[in-house]
């Protein structure tokens, strides 16, 4: 931890009432939702659906499902209620949390924060980031049902149509390939959505939205006076406003650069969070004969039968409570679905993996696939924080003193009554997209000759976002700054080329595996941040956001109000120390080929065994340059498609 960072204050005693009020406003708000443990897929009990593993019982003489899933989170609940649409596809989805539902952290928006290092989170750090001042940096992910849908910022973004042309591209000529086009891709982020229209951003042209899909999108949400004024500073900075971020229009507009409240979220009309548990996971859907659900259910290993030419998955191991295993039969398929940091742990532990890592663990090789675990990519991003001296900020949901205690009654009131006010901020309120050779943001007088590579996806498509928070935080708020108001202004690495690993650090299923981002080890990284921390600098000391800075911030060393005035080498120095992850880990089982360290084809099937799937952020290609969530359900309801016509023509086969 660097020097300046120091905890102050003790925010114990008014986190108790925040908390208390939040539990009881989400009971009361949502006791209509129903019971989870009253619909019979819902299992805690994994008895009921799984064989109990005794000393030395080797046979595979289990329960049976055609396809199990690894992973509830964003795309494995995707994935079950759409595969269990066919009633003669039996589906187990496996889940290491608990349903998220009840969770008053995963409904009110504003609340996400409050489940970092709870037990629903997995409690994840790097290993110390050489490049980046050597400290450790915490990574959130949600140990929960619908996994970190219930966690997110909510922000509702599809990353540019250039990106997934790009994803084509790196297939190498790879057949099927081509159903990764921006065109074709699409047709799959439409069908998860259903957007609903609102009177006050016109702009937005609803034919080009989701109509009739299980995820509602919309502006739900609060907007803050200071985020209106961010919008107002980025264009006299030359960020153009742009009406919609996520059309085939591509996400910066015809300048070449936008910025945006008109941003999307994943809020409800009554200002719930929308995840894919409560989106896909519906009583309907649960009603379904041919669907199981175990929660608590953590998978250990998957099983091959190795036989024959190519090895087969044919089941999966869990355990669950204090140390049963148990064991379940995939007839069909198993796909991991344990996101970009645990899917490539399980493969790994199950024989699939860089041979000779596997073998340094004693786990003996199934595969040797030098793509797993490698290639991890992750967006990181720079927090410039500022007192904020008219107290419009949403320092109330801090619960630091005892007046926003009260402003935090009142906030309580207001989302109860209508599901609005400062508890439904998605909290980053307004995103813009730039790119880094914009001369117009970065002008060559003032900017050294940019003598790094281009790594957008494309000439429309940008290599940096900035974003505004009505707050600020260090640290993912672990580190308080005290009870003022603050806000900030946030800058994003979207196009990285520093790539790193998720490595096992045992052969214990239980152990965290060892996350190595490599952050800022390539120059290029620090040098886009370097611009993107002087714009950001440049866009919070413009007017009408400069006239909201609090002259006392310049003598508090934790804040940023000096930050325009440091040199090249400062702001670089800077950039070391505030990296932190924008929590998008992704590309650990990506898709390419295998000699090109891919570890799934085109179809999501694992190099060399045709009946094991990835599907989640594991195998985007490459990052993509914007947000991972909606890429990652539009993945899932893709790879649903791919299986259940997988299964067709193996039935048709047999059949024949
Ligand atoms: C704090 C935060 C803010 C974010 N903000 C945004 C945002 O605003 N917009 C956006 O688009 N994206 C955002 N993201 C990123 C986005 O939510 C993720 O990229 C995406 O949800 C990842 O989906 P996934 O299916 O790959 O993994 P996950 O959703 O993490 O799912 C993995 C699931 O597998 C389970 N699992 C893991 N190991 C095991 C095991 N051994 N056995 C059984 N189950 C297991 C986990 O519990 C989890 O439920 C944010 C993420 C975080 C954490
Ligand atoms: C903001 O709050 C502080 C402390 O309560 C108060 O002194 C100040 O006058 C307020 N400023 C505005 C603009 O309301």
């Amino acid at each position: 931890m660097h020097p300046a960072i120091t905890p102050r204050g003790s925010r114990v005693a008014s986190w108790s009432v925040v908390l208390t009020s939040l539990v009881l406003v989400a009971r009361y708000a949502y006791s209509r939702a129903g019971k989870r443990g009253e619909y019979p897929a819902l299992l805690g009990n994994p008895a009921a659906a799984a064989r109990r593993i005794r000393r030395g019982e080797e046979e595979y003489d289990f329960d049976e499902y055609d396809v199990v899933v690894v992973g509830g989170g964003t795309a494995g609940c995707v994935l079950a209620a759409r595969l269990s649409e066919d009633p003669s596809i039996r589906v187990l989805l496996l889940e290491a949390g608990e349903s998220s539902v009840e969770n008053t952290f995963a409904i009110v928006p504003a609340a996400y924060s409050k489940l970092f290092h709870t037990q629903w989170d997995w409690e994840l750090f790097t290993v110390p980031q050489t490049d980046a001042d050597s400290q450790v940096r915490y990574w959130p992910r949600a140990k929960l049902l619908g996994g970190c849908t219930c966690m997110n910022a909510l922000i509702f973004h599809i990353g540019a149509p250039e990106d997934f042309d790009e994803w084509v591209r790196l297939q190498k000529g790879q057949p099927g390939a081509e159903q990764w086009a921006f065109k074709e891709f699409n047709n799959y982020i439409k069908k998860f959505e259903t957007f609903h229209s609102s009177t006050d951003y016109p702009q937005v042209d609803s034919s080009l939205r989701g109509t009739s899909g299980p995820v509602q999108t919309g502006h739900f949400g609060h907007v803050s006076k200071g985020t209106r004024k961010f919008i107002d500073a980025c264009a006299k900075v030359g960020l153009a406003r742009s009406s919609d971020v996520n059309t085939h229009r591509g996400t910066m507009g015809v300048t070449k650069a936008s910025t945006s409240r008109f941003l999307l979220t994943f809020i409800s009309p009554n200002g719930r969070r929308v995840t894919t548990e409560s989106a896909y996971l519906t009583s309907e859907v649960l009603a379904r004969k041919n669907l199981k659900v175990i929660t608590h259910a953590h998978v250990t290993r998957i099983l091959f039968d190795k036989s024959g030419p190519m090895p087969r998955a044919v089941g999966v191991e869990f355990s669950h409570g204090k140390g049963q295993k148990f064991r379940v039969k995939a007839k069909k398929e198993v796909v991991v679905s344990s996101g970009a940091v645990h899917s490539p742990q399980i493969l790994m532990l199950s024989g699939v993996g860089p041979g000779d890592h596997l073998t340094a663990h004693g786990i003996p090789v199934v595969a040797d696939l030098a793509g797993v675990g490698s290639h991890l990519m992750d967006h990181i991003v720079i927090d410039l924080n500022f007192r904020d001296k008219t107290n419009s900020s949403l320092a109330c949901l801090k619960g630091e003193s005892f007046a926003h205690s009260l402003s935090f009654m009142k906030a309580l009131f207001e989302y109860r009554m209508s599901g609005r006010g400062p508890l439904s901020s998605n909290v980053a309120e307004a995103i813009g997209f730039v790119r880094s050779d914009d001369p117009a943001l970065f002008p060559p007088s003032e900017y050294p000759e940019r003598n790094y590579e281009d790594t957008s996806s494309g000439p429309g498509a940008p290599d940096i976002e900035v974003f505004y928070t009505p707050t600020g935080y260090l640290k993912h708020g672990m580190v308080s700054m005290g009870p003022q108001h603050y806000f900030a202004v946030h800058g994003v690495l979207l196009r990285p080329t520093s790539t790193g690993t998720i490595r096992l650090k045992s052969a214990d299923p239980h152990e965290p595996p060892v996350i190595d981002p490599k952050y800022l080890s390539t120059e290029h990284d620090v040098a886009v941040l370097v611009r993107t921390a002087r714009l950001l600098a440049r866009i919070a000391n413009t007017q009408p956001l400069a006239s909201m800075l609090d002259p006392v911030g310049k003598d508090d060393a934790l804040l940023d109000h000096t930050f325009h005035e440091l040199d090249e080498a400062a702001v670089a120095e800077a950039v070391r120390r505030k990296a932190e992850t924008l929590y998008h880990p992704a590309c650990t089982a990506r898709m390419a080929p295998k000699d090109e360290g891919g570890v799934v084809d085109p179809f999501l099937r694992v190099h060399g065994i045709p009946n094991l799937r990835v599907v989640d952020a594991s195998v985007f290609p490459t990052i993509v340059s914007g947000h991972t969530a909606a890429p990652t359900i539009a993945v899932a309801e893709k790879a649903a498609d791919l299986i259940k016509a997988a299964i067709s023509a193996s039935r048709l086969r047999s059949s024949a």
